[in-house]
């Protein structure tokens, strides 16, 4: 059988051989595309060159394409595992021609390869062409048509025309797109499948699209015509390695079930999950000559094996990537993809986590050609298995909760699951609404999905306004229409201007007109102004705003919308609309807040040099007092890799480099290679960063260079120090750096100073001999509470050895009775031990003492416990003196008290106890 290895290497040598360069897929996460998620085609790392931004030094290529499609634009996550063609990952195998060769060329070849190479039989392919768009004003794509008939032997009936849905391809809401021709092939028995084209149906698939890249579609939907014209074509590898399995079924018209499942690009991971599980895939499958080929779309075995396949490909690649499950943005769509898997895992019983064990199955299969899954093979194991624990702790709970409504609306004859049940089931149990939504649809149900997004704009919103009036005393409601402010000089050095005051929001209402008067709380709202409100990070400006008789101060400045909020009070005189003030930014907070700003810039490309690429921002606050840097990166930092870290950036800080900012179109920003953030928007100019750039001209050449909205300082000399002062663990593979610069690090350091000078005096050493002080006298402190536990070394048997020296012989018995030096009891009873062993017929009564308590042992050999002797009865009596009590047995007993200074009078008296016994028994 032809392996899915051979047909991805004969893809790329074949077009190699006709002129392509190969190209290595980019990675599954763009990050630097905001318009995308996640890389959902091959050409979406040609994008610069499409819009010709960008250059190649070839015209042509192949790859194949580590692809995700589970969001925005093209999103197959619905169908994945429920039919047998759709995966939320695929490799699309693609060439392109840059402005090179067009239509004629890409159907002839895609066809000839299809043909000929690999001998897909001709009779069940079809061709579709774009039938034109009114709308888009576009004509159908007669070309193509005209040329399938030409370059190609293909049945005259089996060209068919869709229209936009289905022949015009663009990558998402905007960039690169234009009409396509896709190829479909008929897998019926009796290859009566013409009707089924583009119906959704298992039977008729599409196998290869070729795309006529002309326009670049914007924002408002409007085509512009690009400069050149490019063919951009993708395969999945999945589907042509299914059909090709069973070429010779197809051939001779034998029943076929065609699965990309049955490929060995899945059937190992199918296998390893039924060995996990215990599970038997492709059992409800009927007379199949393979049950991996099983297109049994009722059987939720099967549907769970195929989702758990598909998704631990999808959650390897993607974290591989550097994506890595979060509550936002892709890491979202990741926590869903993993949610949705260990879900299905129950229905296979699997209560344990076991994603993660799936994984070198998947790098068997695909480490050779994707290396990069091999490399971070521990880490994804890592990351995905402390996500499956997360949520397996509340998995069965949600899932006992669902089962629960879902029995009850059944029971009412009803079909809506609730919507506050699922948020329920969202805030408290982790479950993602479409993992509700899916298993609602299993139950055929729906939910309630408006009800949903209703209790979760809300909780949205009780976020944002808890947030607010942790910040301000002045509640701000987005809702409030507010004119919009003029910041521009915002970045303006002098950080003073003067403005318009056009009104204040007090308490929520916004006021345009009349007179405030000191004191008062209020937001003011100026024509322009300086102050640089909240924004990437970056804290908002505190100041003054000021006439000759009156003074607000400003402790926040927020945005709302387009309006500039100078958040503070009134503390004296009155203002009026329409008055126009002095508006001062603090300089001190703002520079300090700017060297922070510029230091995290420098930080991040510090972080990528020591740690590697992988290293992305995954948050930053930037003030006056501190800098703060979320990244992904999965280990806590060693001594060494900080102390690299700031080595790096103090070098640059000492090289005194300018800082550089200009103004880019935004799609030349990112084929530049400037780091952008996912998630933030973009205009479509952008203000760049640059660091160790010249001047505007050479910021290629900038070491550092990042989109950024934020305040600057103009070179990094200003910053004078940096120095990381925590390193810790925010999430599962993100940390976060806390950093000063600056005086306020200076402020520290003079702080820390002073302290080791304070420490050296009461230490009596130098501040360099500190450490080993301390370590002295930590060690010394330890002897010594150990000794205080022991008790003192003295050498006891000695004092008892004494003690035996002195003993009364009465008859043959040895009486020995004294006091030792304090030790703990356990040492008194090894003492009796050591006394037995030194004499025949013992009798012996034992005290010791502190300051506080006393301690006593007696003993008394068997022999005379026969004639009525009893060191229980004996230290009862005896321990009533030292106030106290105790007992044991016969032969062995103890006892405590509270009056040491009773000891000797115990002693003597037992003494007497002993003496009469021995009498009377004579
Ligand atoms: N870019 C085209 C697609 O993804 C080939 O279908």
């Amino acid at each position: 059988m032809v392996s899915s290895k051979q047909i991805r290497t004969e893809f790329i040598k074949y077009f190699e051989e006709l002129g392509h360069t190969f190209v290595p897929s980019s990675p599954v996460v763009p990050m630097d595309d905001p318009t995308l998620l996640f890389t959902n085609a091959g050409m979406n790392q040609f994008k610069d060159v499409f819009l010709n931004v960008g250059t190649r030094p070839y015209k042509r290529a192949a790859n194949t394409q580590k692809c995700i499609r589970v969001s925005g634009k093209h999103n197959d996550l619905e169908e994945v595992g429920v039919d047998t063609y759709h995966h939320t990952f695929f490799e699309m195998l693609g060439n392109w021609s840059f402005g090179d060769y067009f239509k004629a060329e890409a159907i002839q070849w895609a066809w000839q390869l299809l043909t000929e190479k690999w001998g897909l039989p001709k009779n069940r392919l079809y061709a579709t062409v774009f039938a034109g768009d009114d709308k888009l004003g576009l004509e159908p794509d007669e070309q193509a048509e005209h040329l399938w008939r030409e370059v190609a032997d293909i049945d005259p009936s089996h060209i068919l025309r869709y229209g936009v849905k289905d022949n015009f391809w663009q990558m998402a809401e905007t960039g690169p797109c234009g009409p396509c021709s896709e190829i479909h092939i008929d897998l019926t028995d009796d290859c009566s499948g013409g009707k089924l084209i583009n119906a959704g149906d298992p039977r008729v698939i599409e196998i290869w699209n070729l795309v006529f890249i002309q326009f670049d579609l914007a924002q408002d939907g409007k085509l512009t015509p690009l400069p050149a014209k490019h063919i951009d074509t993708g395969m999945g590898l999945e589907r042509i390695c299914a059909v090709i399995k069973h070429i010779d079924e197809l051939k001779s018209n034998k029943p076929a079930s065609v699965s990309n499942y049955g490929t060995d690009l899945f059937v190992p991971i199918i296998q390893h999950i039924e060995k996990l599980s215990g599970c038997n895939y492709g059992s409800g499958a009927k007379n199949l000559p393979d049950r991996y080929d099983s297109n049994d779309c009722e059987n939720i075995v099967d549907i769970a094996c195929r989702v758990i396949a598909d998704h631990i490909r999808t959650l390897t690649f993607a974290i591989t990537d550097g994506a890595l499950p979060s509550n936002e943005g892709r890491g979202y769509v990741l926590r869903r993809i993993l949610r949705r898997a260990a879900r299905y895992g129950r229905k296979l019983d699997m209560r344990d986590p076991f994603m993660y064990q799936l994984i070198p199955t998947v790098i068997d299969i695909m480490g050779d050609a994707f290396p990069e899954i091999k490399e971070k093979a521990e880490f994804v194991a890592q990351t995905i298995k402390a996500e499956e624990q997360a949520f397996g702790r509340t998995l069965d709970r949600g899932l006992e909760i669902f089962e629960q409504v879902a029995n009850g609306i059944s029971a009412k004859g009803e079909k809506i699951f609730p919507g506050d049940e699922a948020f329920k089931l969202y805030d408290t149990y982790g479950f993602p609404l479409d993992l509700t939504q899916l298993m609602a649809r299993e139950r055929g149900m729906t939910v309630d999905e408006q009800k949903f997004n209703e209790l979760m704009e809300g909780q949205r919103q009780r976020a944002r306004s808890a947030d607010k009036q942790g910040k301000s005393a002045v509640i701000i409601s987005d809702e409030i229409e507010l004119p919009a402010t003029d910041d521009s000089a915002k970045y303006n050095p002098d950080m003073q201007i003067q403005g318009k005051l056009i009104g204040w929001v007090i308490d929520g209402k916004w006021i345009d007109d009349g007179t405030i008067s000191a004191p008062q709380k209020a937001a003011l709202v100026f024509d322009k102004t300086c102050f640089y409100a909240e924004s990437g990070g970056q804290v908002g400006d505190k100041g003054k705003i000021i006439t000759s008789d009156a003074e607000f101060i400003v402790e926040d400045t927020q945005k709302v919308n387009d309006a500039v909020l100078h958040i503070g009070q009134l503390v004296k005189g009155a203002l009026s609309v329409g008055q126009t003030l002095d508006l001062l930014v603090n300089k001190n907070i703002r520079k300090d807040t700017m060297n922070n700003h510029t230091a995290t810039h420098l930080l991040q490309w510090a972080l990528r040099e020591v740690l590697g690429g992988h290293v992305k921002q995954a948050g930053s606050l930037v003030c006056d007092e501190y800098l703060r840097f979320d990244f992904t990166h999965n280990q806590a930092m060693t001594d060494e890799q900080i102390t690299r870290v700031e080595e790096l950036i103090i070098e640059k800080i000492d090289q005194a480099h300018n800082i550089v900012i200009t103004q880019l179109p935004i799609e030349e920003a990112l084929q530049r290679g400037i780091t952008a953030l996912f998630g933030e928007k973009y205009g479509d100019v952008v203000r760049v960063i640059a660091i160790g750039a010249d001047d505007a001209e050479n910021i290629d050449k900038a070491f550092s260079k990042e989109l950024c909205g934020g305040t600057h300082i103009s070179n990094t000399a200003s910053i004078m120090d940096f120095k990381i002062i925590r390193e810790e663990s925010l999430q599962t593979g993100v940390r976060r750096i806390t950093a000063k610069t600056g005086r306020k690090l200076r402020e520290l350091m003079h702080q820390r100073y002073d302290l080791t000078v304070e420490l050296s005096q009461i230490l009596k050493v130098q501040p360099e001999k500190i450490g080993e002080r301390l370590t002295a006298l930590m060690e010394e402190n330890r002897k010594l509470k150990k000794q205080i536990q022991q008790g003192p070394a003295i050498d006891i048997t000695a004092e008892t050895q004494k003690l035996l020296d002195k003993a009364k012989k009465i008859g043959d018995v040895t009486v020995v009775i004294g006091e030792l030096p304090h030790v703990p009891v356990e040492k008194l009873r090894g003492q009796i031990d050591w006394l037995r062993k030194k004499t025949d017929t013992l009798i012996a009564v034992l005290g010791t003492r502190n300051d506080s308590k006393v301690q006593l042992i007696s003993a008394v050999d068997d022999k005379l416990i026969k004639q009525g002797v009893s060191a229980g009865k004996l230290i009862r009596q005896i321990a009533q003196i030292v106030g106290g009590g105790g007992g044991g047995k016969d032969h062995l007993a103890q006892a405590g008290g509270k009056l040491p200074e009773k000891l000797p009078q115990a002693l003597e008296s037992a003494e007497k106890i002993i003496r009469d016994a021995l009498e009377k028994n004579e």
